[in-house]
């Protein structure tokens, strides 16, 4: 079993959509027998909270029902996770200062660094935008996903597809 954690800020918006997008798209394919996925936030702000419901309507409009509680991430899940996917550069520099010695860095990407349709380079903090920034992420993470999928079955973590 390969478990997959999506890291955003505050566990609210961007990492419990791409964690329910990512369980769709391996329903979607029969592979959710073989990954497993949760989400987390660097913030303690929204511990406890479920999704925002901006977020919810907008990922809900493309199919996905979000689910899931905040937290916040903690040193044990470099050893929980096989693959700690972060949502923008400041996520991913916030990661990576909860491990000062190094030893798990290689299990740290940029969700971004997957996409194949899009060009960004990381995934916009909807929160304090409009609706469209809400619709924006749900349309970025589906093509990062999809890309993630692709390298989880190159690398071997997947065995069909
Ligand atoms: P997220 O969005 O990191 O995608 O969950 C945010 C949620 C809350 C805040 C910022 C971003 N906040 O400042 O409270």
């Amino acid at each position: 079993m390969t478990k997959l954690l999506f890291v955003c800020l505050g566990n609210i918006c961007r990492s419990p959509s791409a964690e329910n997008i990512m369980v769709h798209l391996l329903k979607q394919r029969r592979l959710s027998d073989q990954v497993q996925c949760d989400s987390a936030g660097t913030s303690s702000y929204h511990i406890g909270s479920p999704p925002d419901r901006r977020m919810t309507a907008a990922a809900q409009q493309q199919g996905i029902t979000l689910t899931g509680q905040a937290r916040q991430f903690q040193s044990e899940d470099f050893e929980r996770f096989d693959w700690i996917l972060a949502m923008d550069d400041q996520n991913y520099r916030d990661i990576l200062r909860v491990d000062p010695t190094g030893q798990h860095h290689h299990k740290v990407r940029k969700i971004c660094d997957f996409c194949r349709h899009h060009s960004d380079q990381g995934v916009p903090d909807p929160y304090y935008g409009g609706q469209d920034g809400f619709r924006d992420v749900i349309d970025l993470l589906f093509d990062a996903c999809e890309g993630l999928l692709v390298f989880l079955q190159q690398e071997g973590s997947i065995s069909q597809g």
